[in-house]
């Protein structure tokens, strides 16, 4: 049987720092089935003996990992040696109060993801000196698109409910391993729980520049993660265009004119917007498949896929351009642009679901 809650910590070098935390989240917790998993990188100091030695008598376990090193890999790490129905990270260093734990957990009963958060009413980044403060002020901003309802978006100190998390779809670089599972994970419901940063007692914080330089690259790989719609819409701005250009060049081009179909009373419209849209689908596929779905797995058939959902969704296109034209006194161009834009998420879902499909670890 799993527990009820596990708490990951990832140490190193915290041998002055265990004992009192484990006391510490006794004393939260002692009202609940829980487990404390300490994930280890083969500190030095002795830290995995003492808590081996912690282990007669308080449900607690280390699992020293010798070939690896880092906060955030330890955590993802750590996600699959807990039985928790849910999980919660913090510090090993006592900066995160385990008196919060059962505020964290309680929130957990009717959310999936739930933050500690300093910036929230009741919470606090302690006593910081103003640099640090800076780098963490700057670092929440960044990613304040990524997780615009958390108002504190690097803090260290979170739970979530195992099953919404897939470890291995993790990409555990740095230390921001909180937003990584918050970004990357199927969250239904979201909250944030105060919590005051205490000051660090005992060891030396681990921060370091490098860490700084990994969080930028962490925040590239999550941006393209989340904003896929960004790539895909940058693709239809570029098929967009085309298409217009073309539209326009078809409509107005005087040799067309002196057909003069009268389709419904009007001068001939329509079938120009067909050709166009047609040539923009089949260049917004090759550019889709070359860029924003890169590295997913094409489905059966893509292409005809592809056409099949441009063709459809262009007859959404011109039953809008229809009626923009017939009932609103719209004239062609600006209908066309206007029927484009509506139907672009009906295809950006549908290409993601039916066209492409993502691979594990991507
Ligand atoms: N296993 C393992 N491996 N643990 C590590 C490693 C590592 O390479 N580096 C650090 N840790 C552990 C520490 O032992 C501590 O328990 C915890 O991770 C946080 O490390 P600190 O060195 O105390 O970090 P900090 O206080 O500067 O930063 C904290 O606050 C930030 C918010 O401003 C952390 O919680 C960050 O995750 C958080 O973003
Ligand atoms: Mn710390």
């Amino acid at each position: 049987m799993g527990k009820a809650v596990s708490v990951i910590v990832p140490t190193y070098n915290e041998k002055d720092n265990v004992a009192r935390l484990v006391e510490r989240i006794h004393t939260s917790l002692s009202d609940y089935d829980y487990e404390v998993v300490f994930i280890d990188d083969n500190s030095k100091d002795g830290t995995a003996d003492l808590i081996q030695a912690l282990s007669g008598k308080y449900p607690v376990k280390v699992v020293v990992r010798k070939d690896k090193r880092g906060l955030a890999s330890a955590v993802a790490d750590g996600i699959s040696y807990v039985s928790g129905e849910f999980v919660i990270v913090m510090d090993a260093d006592l900066q995160h109060p385990p008196e919060v734990l059962p505020d964290i957990f309680k929130a957990l009963k009717n959310h999936e993801f739930v933050m500690a958060s300093r910036y929230i009413k009741g919470g606090s980044p302690g006593q910081w000196t103003l640099s640090r403060r800076i780098v963490s002020l700057v670092a929440n901003l960044l990613a304040l698109p990524l997780a615009f309802k958390v108002k504190d978006r690097v803090s260290g100190f979170f739970g979530f409910r195992r099953a919404s998390v897939d470890a291995k779809a993790l990409n555990p670089l740095g230390w921001k391993i909180g937003l990584e599972i918050l970004v990357r994970g199927r969250f239904g419901l979201v909250s944030e729980v105060p919590y005051t940063f205490a000051r660090r007692s005992q060891g030396t914080s681990k921060l370091s520049k490098r860490i700084i330089w990994q969080y930028i690259r962490q925040l590239v790989k999550l941006y393209s993660y989340k904003f896929q719609i960004l790539d895909f819409m940058i693709v239809g701005g570029i098929g967009y265009i085309i298409n217009i250009a073309l539209y326009s060049l078809l409509t107005l081009l005087p040799a067309l004119k002196t057909f003069e179909f009268n389709q419904l009373g009007k001068p001939y419209y329509l079938p120009p917007f067909i050709v166009s849209s047609l040539v923009a689908i089949i260049s917004n596929y090759l550019m889709n498949r070359a860029w924003t779905f890169r590295g997913w797995k094409e489905r059966k058939g893509g292409f005809g896929r592809y056409l099949l959902m441009g063709l459809a969704t262009l007859l959404l296109d011109m039953g809008f351009l229809f009626v923009l034209v017939e009932y609103c006194n719209f004239s062609p161009v600006p209908a066309a642009a206007l029927a484009i834009f509506i139907v672009f998420l009906v295809r950006f879902i549908i290409a993601r679901s039916w066209i492409w499909k993502r691979t594990p670890n991507k």
